[in-house]
C-alpha cells in the first residue's frame, strides 16, 4: 500500500511532526499492545495478526464442522461482528460475487429483516442436506437482540427439514458471556474472541478467520499484511508510519472544521471496505465526552462513495460545496481483461477509448479526478493499493484500525467504547419487555 500526502493533504509538516512527539509514548504502548499474548490493554487487538492461537482454534473448529459438499456459511451478526468479514470478503469475490459459480458463499444477516430472512430460509430449506450450510453466530457481547432474533428464526426455520441443526452451528462470543454459557450447555460449537477486543476491532479474530477460511481465502496473506502494517505502524517515521500521519492529518482537518472524511474508492468492490471504516470512525471517535469526563461531542463524519459512480451524484457537491471535507482518494493497480473494441459499434463518441481496458479507464477517471482535487485546491490523501489480493486488504484493515487508535488518543476519546450505543440496545430491550 503506497500513502500520498505531501502536498496535497495541505497540511503543514510541523503539525505531522508535532503529533509524533505527542503519541510518542502511545507509541511505545501500542508496541508493548503488539507484543503481549495476555491482551492486557484496550489495544490489545495489535497482537492478533500475530498469535497463532487464533488460527489453531478457528482450524479446529473448521475440522470439526468439515464436509465436501459445504455451499453455504451464514453469518449472523451485526455491526463489528460482520462488516469486516464482508468487506474483506466483498472486495475479494467482488461487487456481483453472489453471481460468480464459487463456493462456498457468505451470506450475511445483520439487522432483522422480513425479506432477507424469507430467503435464505428458502434457499437453505432448498439443500439437500445439512452438510451443505454452516450457520456462524456471531455476538461479542452475546446479548444482542438482533443476532440473537436472526439465529434463533433461523434455525426453528431448518429444524422441520433437516431435523436438528445445532451441529451445523458455530458461536463466537466472549469466553463467559450469557451467548457462550448457554451455546455450551447446548453441545454447540464455540469459539473464543479475546476479552479486550472490541467488535470494531476483531476482524482478524475468529470473527473474521473462521468464515474467510471457509471460504477459501488466503488469511496467511491477510495476517502478514496485517503485521507488516503493525510494524510499519509503530515507526517513528511519517513516511512509513502511515497510521500515525494519517491520524495527524484528520486530525489537523478537524481542527480546521473539516468535520466530514470521504472515502473514495475507486473500485466498486470496495464499498463494503468503506462501510467498515465508516463504522470503525464512527464509533471510535463520535463521542459525548472525552477521556477527562467533560462534554465535548467529539467526531468526524465518515462518508463513501464510489468512483466513478458517485462522481456522477456527490461530485458536484464534492468539488462545489462547503470546503468542509477531507477526502481519502483509494485506487487499485491492476491489470485488466475488457478492453473497449478497435471495431466500435458506435464509433466517434468517445475519443481515445479504444483497445483499452476497463481498469485502465478507471485509472483514467481517478487521475482526472486527483487532478480537480489538486487544481480546486482542497484536501485529499491518495492512498494506492497493489493489487486485490489478501495481503493488501489485511494491511489496509490494520492500518486503519491503528490509525483510529492514534486518532483518538490526539483527541482525548476513548476509541474502544461506545455507550450511546449501549442506551439503544438497552432501549430496545425496554420496548420488547413491555410490549412493542
Ligand atoms: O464495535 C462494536 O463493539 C459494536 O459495533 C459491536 O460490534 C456491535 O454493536 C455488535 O455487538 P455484539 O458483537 O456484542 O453483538
Amino acid at each position: 500500500m503506497k500513502f500520498n500526502y505531501e502536498n496535497i493533504s495541505k497540511v503543514p509538516e510541523k503539525n505531522i511532526n508535532k503529533a509524533f512527539k505527542k503519541l510518542s509514548k502511545y507509541r511505545e504502548h501500542l508496541k508493548e499492545a503488539s507484543e503481549n499474548p495476555d491482551y492486557p490493554s484496550d489495544e490489545g487487538s495489535l497482537y492478533c495478526p500475530f498469535d497463532k492461537r487464533i488460527l489453531s482454534q478457528v482450524l479446529t473448529a473448521i475440522e470439526n464442522k468439515k464436509t465436501t459438499t459445504l455451499q453455504y456459511v451464514v453469518i449472523v451478526g451485526i455491526g463489528g461482528s460482520n462488516l469486516g468479514t464482508a468487506a474483506v470478503y466483498k472486495a475479494l469475490t467482488g461487487s456481483l460475487g453472489h453471481l460468480v459459480d464459487r463456493l462456498p458463499k457468505l451470506i450475511f444477516l445483520d439487522t432483522v429483516a422480513e425479506e432477507k430472512m424469507t430467503v435464505v430460509t428458502k434457499v437453505l430449506n432448498n439443500l439437500q442436506s445439512q452438510d451443505d450450510f454452516i450457520i456462524i453466530s456471531i455476538s461479542k457481547s452475546g446479548g444482542t437482540t438482533e443476532t440473537i432474533a436472526n439465529t434463533e428464526i433461523l434455525q426453528n426455520s431448518l429444524l422441520e427439514h433437516f431435523g436438528s441443526v445445532r451441529e451445523r452451528m458455530v458461536v463466537i462470543s466472549s469466553e463467559g458471556s450469557r451467548m457462550w454459557e448457554v451455546s455450551k450447555s447446548q453441545g454447540i460449537e464455540l469459539v473464543s474472541i479475546p476479552s479486550t477486543v472490541g467488535g470494531r476491532y476483531s476482524v482478524l479474530t475468529a470473527v473474521g478467520l473462521l468464515p474467510l477460511v471457509l471460504a477459501r481465502f488466503d488469511v496467511e496473506e491477510l495476517l502478514k499484511g496485517a503485521r507488516q502494517a503493525v510494524e510499519d505502524g509503530l515507526a517513528d517515521n511519517p513516511d512509513t508510519n502511515h497510521s500515525l500521519t494519517s491520524a495527524a492529518l484528520n486530525f489537523y482537518h478537524s481542527k480546521k472544521k473539516r468535520n466530514i472524511h470521504s472515502s473514495f474508492f475507486f473500485s466498486t468492490e470496495l464499498r463494503t471496505l468503506g462501510m467498515w471504516y465508516r463504522q470503525l470512525m464512527g464509533e471510535s471517535i463520535g463521542k459525548k465526552l472525552n477521556l477527562d469526563g467533560n462534554e465535548v461531542r467529539n467526531g468526524i463524519t465518515p462518508v463513501v462513495s464510489i468512483g466513478s459512480t458517485d462522481l456522477h451524484s456527490m461530485g458536484q457537491l464534492y468539488f462545489g460545496g462547503p470546503n468542509d471535507k477531507f477526502t481519502n482518494i483509494i485506487t487499485v493497480t491492476r491489470g485488466g481483461y475488457h478492453k473497449v473494441p478497435y471495431n466500435a459499434l458506435l464509433p466517434g463518441l468517445v475519443k481515445n477509448i479504444e483497445g483499452k481496458t476497463l481498469n485502465e479507464i478507471m485509472e483514467a477517471v481517478a487521475k482526472g479526478t486527483i487532478e480537480t482535487y489538486r487544481k480546486l485546491e482542497l484536501p485529499f490523501v491518495h492512498i494506492e493499493l497493489e493489487n486485490m489480493i489478501e495481503y493488501e486488504i489485511g494491511y489496509y484493515l490494520q492500518f486503519r484500525m491503528m490509525e483510529m487508535m492514534y486518532l483518538a488518543k490526539l483527541m482525548n476519546v476513548n476509541a474502544f467504547d461506545q455507550p450511546q450505543v449501549e442506551l439503544y440496545k438497552e432501549e430496545t430491550r425496554k420496548v420488547l419487555e413491555n410490549g412493542v
